[in-house]
C-alpha cells in the first residue's frame, strides 16, 4: 500500500527533526552510491541551509515556478534560484539574465553544478522522466511538473520510480492541488469508516478553451536549430522528424509529446481520489477520447474529450471525465483540481464544495448528514513549502513518487485503451500493462 505522509501541515518537533536529519543521512548515503555528482558538503540541508534550485524549462510554467520561488524568497524562505536551463536559449538567457543566474543549455550541466540542490522540471512531458532520472542520479532532490511522465511511457515511469527510491532523493510531483488539505481530512473520515467500504468515485476536468493552439505563443516563427535551439533535445525518446517550429512551441497538440487532457488535467483531478482511497494498480482501465470541438486546428492529434473507467482489485471503479469544450459554471470547483469528485461507501457519500466535506448517508444507512470545514485551500506555495520542508527533514511530501506512478499509470492505460479500442490490463505479477 502507498504510504502517503502530508508532514508540511504537522508541526516537527526538535527530537523528531533530528532524528529525520539523522535517518536522512542515511538514505542520503545511499543515494550518493548512485550519484555522478551531488551537493558540495554530501550532507542533508540543515533548517537554515540555503537550498539552491535549478529551473529546467523556462517556458510558461517554468517563469511561474521563477516567480513563486522568488515570493517565498522575498518572504523569507532560505531559498535561491542559482540557475536556469533551456533548450531555447532566449528564454533562459532571459531568465538568467533577471535573476543573475546561471544559464545551461544542457541540463545536464545545470545537474552538475554543486551549487544547485534542487531542480524543478517544468519541461514537455515526455522529457519529465528522463530529466528526473538524471536528477535523482545526480543527487539532486525534485519538483517534476505533472504528468510525470508521457502516456507512451510506462515502463520509463516504472524505472524511474525506482531510480528516485535507490537515489533516496525526495521527489515531489507538481500537482499543487494536494496543498489542499480536503484531501487528508476526507482520507481520515473514509480510515475511520464514515462511508463504509468505498465503492465508486468521480472527479474530472470541464473547462472551455484550446490549450495548444490558442494557450502557446511561438516565440519566433524563423527560429531553425542551432546555437539558439536544441530539437533533438526536445525531441528526446520521441519519433524523429524534421524541425518543426509549431511542435516545437505548440507541443501540447501532438500525440508524440502530449496527452491531451488526460495527462494534461486529470493528474490534478485524479490525484487526490487515488491518495483517499489509498488505492495502488488497477486491475483494468477503459478509456474513449475524441477530437470534438476543436476540428478547426489541423495540428491537433490530441483529443480535446476523454473519459476513463478504472477498477480497482479492491472492487472499486473510479469515472476519471472530462472535456475542454464546456464547463459548467456553479458546479463546484476545486482550484486545480477541477471537478470536486465524490466518494461513495456502502454507507454514504463525501462530496466537497469550496469550503466544506461533505457527508449524505446512503439510503438505509443509518449514518447522520454532516459537513466538516475544509481547514485551507490550494496553494502552490504550500505545495513548495512542504517540499523544502522535505528535503530538510528527508521525509515524503505530498505528492511523492508512488503516488504519480499509480496516477499515472491508469491515465496511460485510459489512452492506450482509448487507442487500441479494448480495455487495458494490469498485470500486478510483472508489474505492466497489457493492451
Ligand atoms: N501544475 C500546473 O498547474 C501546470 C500548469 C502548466 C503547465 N504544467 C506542466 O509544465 C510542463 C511545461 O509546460 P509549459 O506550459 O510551461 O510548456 P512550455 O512549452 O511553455 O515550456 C516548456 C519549456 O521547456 C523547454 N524545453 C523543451 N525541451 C527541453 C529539454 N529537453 N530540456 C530543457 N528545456 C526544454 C522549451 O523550450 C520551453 O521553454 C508540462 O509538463 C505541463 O504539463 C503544469
Amino acid at each position: 500500500m502507498p504510504h502517503h505522509t502530508f508532514s508540511a501541515f504537522h508541526a516537527v518537533s526538535s527530537t523528531r527533526r533530528a532524528f529525520l536529519r539523522r535517518s536522512g543521512a542515511l538514505a542520503g548515503v545511499a543515494g550518493l552510491a548512485a550519484a555522478t555528482a551531488a551537493r558540495a558538503e554530501d550532507k542533508p540541508l540543515g533548517a537554515n541551509d540555503r537550498i539552491g534550485i535549478g529551473i529546467i524549462g523556462c517556458g510558461g510554467r517554468g517563469r511561474d515556478h521563477i516567480n513563486i520561488v522568488k515570493g517565498m524568497k522575498e518572504a523569507g524562505a532560505k531559498v535561491e534560484i542559482v540557475a536556469v536551463s533551456d533548450t531555447y536559449r532566449p528564454r533562459m538567457a532571459k531568465q538568467a539574465e533577471a535573476l543573475k543566474a546561471k544559464a545551461y543549455f544542457d541540463h545536464r550541466e545545470l545537474l552538475a553544478d554543486k551549487s544547485v540542490d534542487l531542480v524543478c522540471i517544468a519541461t514537455p512531458d515526455h522529457i519529465h522522466g528522463y530529466q528526473v532520472i538524471d536528477a535523482v542520479r545526480a543527487g539532486k532532490d525534485v519538483y517534476c511538473e505533472k504528468p510525470v511522465t508521457h502516456w507512451r511511457q510506462y515502463e520509463l515511469t516504472k524505472r524511474m520510480v525506482a531510480e528516485v527510491k535507490k537515489s533516496g532523493r525526495i521527489f515531489q510531483l507538481g500537482s499543487q492541488g494536494m496543498s489542499n488539505t480536503a484531501w487528508h481530512q476526507a482520507k481520515k473520515l473514509i480510515q475511520e469508516g464514515i462511508i463504509g467500504q468505498p465503492i465508486h468515485a468521480e472527479c474530472g476536468y470541464f473547462r472551455v478553451g484550446d490549450w495548444g493552439e490558442a494557450g502557446m505563443p511561438i516565440d519566433d516563427p524563423n527560429v531553425k536549430p542551432g546555437e539558439d535551439l536544441n530539437w533533438d533535445a526536445f525531441l528526446g525518446d520521441a519519433n524523429k522528424r524534421p524541425f518543426d517550429v509549431s511542435r516545437y512551441f505548440r507541443w501540447r497538440l501532438y500525440e508524440d509529446y502530449s496527452g491531451g487532457p488526460a495527462t494534461d488535467l486529470y493528474p490534478h483531478s485524479f490525484t487526490p481520489v487515488v491518495y483517499m482511497l489509498g488505492v495502488g494498480m488497477p486491475s483494468a482501465v477503459i478509456g474513449l477520447g475524441s477530437i470534438s470541438r476543436y476540428h478547426a486546428c489541423k495540428e491537433r492529434e490530441v483529443p480535446d474529450t476523454a473519459n476513463i473507467l478504472a477498477e480497482y482489485p479492491e472492487k472499486t471503479t473510479v469515472a476519471i471525465l472530462g472535456t475542454q469544450g464546456n464547463n459548467f459554471p456553479g458546479e463546484p470547483e476545486l482550484g486545480s483540481v477541477g471537478r470536486a469528485p465524490t466518494i461513495r461507501g456502502w454507507e454514504g457519500t463525501i462530496s466537497f464544495d469550496n469550503q466544506s466535506i461533505i457527508l449524505t448517508p446512503a439510503e438505509g444507512s443509518k449514518r447522520q448528514r454532516n459537513r466538516w470545514p475544509i481547514e485551507h485551500g490550494e496553494d502552490v506555495r504550500l505545495h513548495w513549502q512542504n517540499l523544502l520542508d522535505c528535503c530538510r527533514t528527508r521525509t515524503q511530501p505530498a505528492s511523492p513518487v508512488d503516488l504519480a506512478w499509480h496516477t499515472q499509470t491508469v491515465l496511460q492505460m485510459g489512452i492506450l485503451s482509448a487507442r487500441a479500442g479494448k480495455a487495458a490490463r494490469f498485470d500486478k505479477e510483472t508489474e505492466s500493462v497489457i493492451v
